[in-house]
Formats: structure tokens, C-alpha cells, sequence
């Protein structure tokens, strides 16, 4: 039996949580003008730490929907592709803001690219079997790792820390040795340490564009 109550409380949640229902939408292009399609843009508002992130459709158009009135920083992540972030915008409640952005050619960088393309990119060596198997199981290598550069040390140091952190994964009595926290050490500081002989870009990879996979236009539509 369905109670009035609770149907009475339902609606009262989704009243406050449109009541703001602000707006922001606009076109994303490409340096030769055409529609940029799967693009993300970033709706952050500044008091909430909360980020909303859409993708554009086939005509490069988005649409971020009932947002709280704030402040926000509109920011797009699109591999190979930048634009500067828009700060400051401001939105009142229910207003409906839009906002273009023209995209410049840029790098694609580790940190763009997917945690499978990851695996399938970063090359053989030794310790990248950790890295995939006992690591990868929680976190990505690109912000934890591809977004920093430290030297043997400092990779050494952080790999201790998510020992101590994460005993209940990365315990020697679960099977995390020494021998493999030294080896993820020794990947890490290969890959990203001071001295990395990695190529900056991912593309630069042999086989980079059969990583690449179909964004289905079902998935455009993921918030
Ligand atoms: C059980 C989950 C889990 C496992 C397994 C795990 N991590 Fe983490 N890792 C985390 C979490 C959660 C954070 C964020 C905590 C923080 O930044 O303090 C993190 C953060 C990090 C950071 C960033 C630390 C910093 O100072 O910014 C690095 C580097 C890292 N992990 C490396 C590794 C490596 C290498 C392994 C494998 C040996 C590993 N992690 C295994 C959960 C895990």
C-alpha cells in the first residue's frame, strides 16, 4: 500500500531540490568551427565544492539543468582539445544562462585518458604488473600518479603510505611484498619521475588510436 505520507514527503524533496533549477547551456566547437560531440563540461559551484559534468551532443550543444543558484567555474575536459576555464559566473535561481566555448588544439596528456587505455599505453616494464593488479583495483594512475612528478624517493615514500593506508589491501600478509612495493616504486618513477623517458603525450604511443573507442550516443546523455 502506498502511503499518502511518504508520497506527501517525496514531493515536498523534489520541490526544494528544483526550486533553484537554474540553467546553464550553450554550443562547443572545435578549431575549424564544427561541433565538438562528447566533450564534458564542468559546472562547478564555488560554496558547494559540487561539480555537475554533462556531455555535449552531436551538434556540440549542452545543457546543465537545476542547478542551485552560486557562483560557478565552467571548465571543459576534452582529450586533445582546451579552453579557458569561465569563472564567476553567476546565476540567480531559475535563471538560464548560456555560455560558448571555442576550442584551441591542445595536448593530449596522461591524465586524459582512460584507465583501460592505461594499461593498454604505459609500457612493459617492470613493476607495471603491480601497478595494474594491486593498485589499480581502488584508483587511476592519472591524478595519483601521471599528474605529479617525483623522483625514486618520493614514489618509494608514497608507495609506504598506501601500504600503511591500505593494509587491509596492501598488507604483507595479503600477499603485498616488499619485493612488489620496491617494483611499483621502480614503474612509477620510470613513468613519471624526473628522469621519465615516457612521451609526454599518450598519442605518441605506437597503437594510441586503437585504444580509442565509440562514445555510444546513449552515453551522451549520462549527468
Ligand atoms: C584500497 C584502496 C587503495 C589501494 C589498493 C591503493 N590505493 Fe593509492 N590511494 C587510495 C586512496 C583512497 C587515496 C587518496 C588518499 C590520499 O590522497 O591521502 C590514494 C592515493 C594515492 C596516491 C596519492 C598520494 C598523495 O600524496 O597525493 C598515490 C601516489 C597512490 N595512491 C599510489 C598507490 C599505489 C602505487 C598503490 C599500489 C601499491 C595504491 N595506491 C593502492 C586508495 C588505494
Amino acid at each position: 500500500m502506498r502511503s499518502p505520507a511518504l508520497l506527501g514527503l517525496l514531493g515536498f524533496v523534489l520541490a526544494i531540490s528544483t526550486a533553484d533549477a537554474a540553467t546553464i547551456s550553450g554550443t562547443v566547437t572545435g578549431p575549424d568551427g564544427a561541433p565538438v560531440r562528447a566533450a564534458f563540461v564542468q559546472a562547478r559551484h564555488a560554496g558547494m565544492k559540487m561539480t555537475v559534468s554533462v556531455l555535449t551532443d552531436n551538434q556540440g550543444k549542452y545543457v546543465v539543468e537545476n542547478l542551485p543558484a552560486g557562483d560557478y567555474r565552467l571548465s571543459i575536459r576534452a582529450p586533445g582539445l582546451r579552453a579557458e576555464p569561465k569563472s564567476g559566473l553567476k546565476l540567480a535561481a531559475e535563471q538560464n544562462v548560456s555560455h560558448d566555448f571555442a576550442l584551441q588544439k591542445g595536448m593530449v596528456r596522461w591524465t586524459d585518458i582512460s584507465i583501460l587505455q592505461g594499461i593498454q599505453l604505459l609500457p612493459n616494464a617492470r613493476g607495471k604488473d603491480v601497478l595494474v593488479n594491486d593498485c589499480m583495483s581502488c584508483h587511476g594512475f592519472q591524478g595519483k600518479m601521471a599528474a605529479t612528478v617525483r623522483d625514486h624517493d618520493g614514489w618509494r615514500n608514497r608507495v609506504e603510505y598506501m601500504r600503511e593506508a591500505m593494509r587491509a589491501s596492501l598488507a604483507d600478509r595479503r600477499g603485498f611484498s616488499d619485493q612488489q612495493a620496491e617494483d611499483v616504486a621502480f614503474y612509477m618513477n620510470e613513468m613519471f619521475g624526473q628522469d621519465s623517458t615516457l612521451p609526454r603525450s599518450p598519442t605518441e604511443m605506437p597503437g594510441y588510436k586503437d585504444t580509442l573507442t565509440a562514445i555510444p550516443d546513449e552515453a551522451l546523455r549520462i549527468v
